[in-house]
């Protein structure tokens, strides 16, 4: 299969997405939106495992990685929608994020309710895992919404 390149347009840094100066015109009007989609490139991440247990949780039994939202993929692509709280210039600050510092940052779009579904099935572990969250930045990234 064909190979595409991919360059980050940007880094999260304390709270913010700072967007490189050579795209940071293209923002304008982004702070009319109260949410933002980010997509980022979990760079920190490993060559994934096709069945994993959801979340490293032993109890829960393996199930295909592409059946979670584990950062370990062949493309570790993130995407997280957070809340815009300002825009500066080239830098966003947002809530919500769940990449770590340092993460780049491949692309933004305004959310528009466009992915909001009325109704959707989840897998009992989903709802389990998520009621028992302690890793910070998941707990975050739900609140923020
Ligand atoms: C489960 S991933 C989900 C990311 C995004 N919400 C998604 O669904 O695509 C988020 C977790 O990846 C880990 N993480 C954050 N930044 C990372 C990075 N740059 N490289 C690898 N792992 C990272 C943290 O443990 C964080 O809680």
């Amino acid at each position: 299969m064909k190979s595409y390149s991919l360059r980050p347009i940007g880094v999260y840094r304390k709270g913010k997405v700072i967007i490189d100066k050579k795209w940071a015109l293209g923002l304008k009007g982004l702070e009319g939106f109260s949410h933002v989609m980010v997509f980022f490139w979990l760079d920190k991440a490993h060559k994934p495992d096709l069945f994993i247990h959801p979340r490293g949780d032993l109890k829960i039994s393996k199930i295909g990685f592409l059946a979670t939202r584990t950062p370990h993929r062949p493309n570790p692509l993130g995407f997280t929608v957070v809340k815009l709280l300002k825009r500066e210039g080239g830098t966003l600050w947002v809530e919500g994020f769940d990449g770590w510092d340092g993460t780049p940052i491949v692309d933004v779009k305004p959310y528009t309710k466009r992915e909001v579904l009325e109704k959707c099935k989840l897998p009992s572990w989903v709802k389990k895992l998520d009621r028992l969250e302690k890793d910070p930045l998941r707990k975050f990234a739900t609140k923020a919404r």
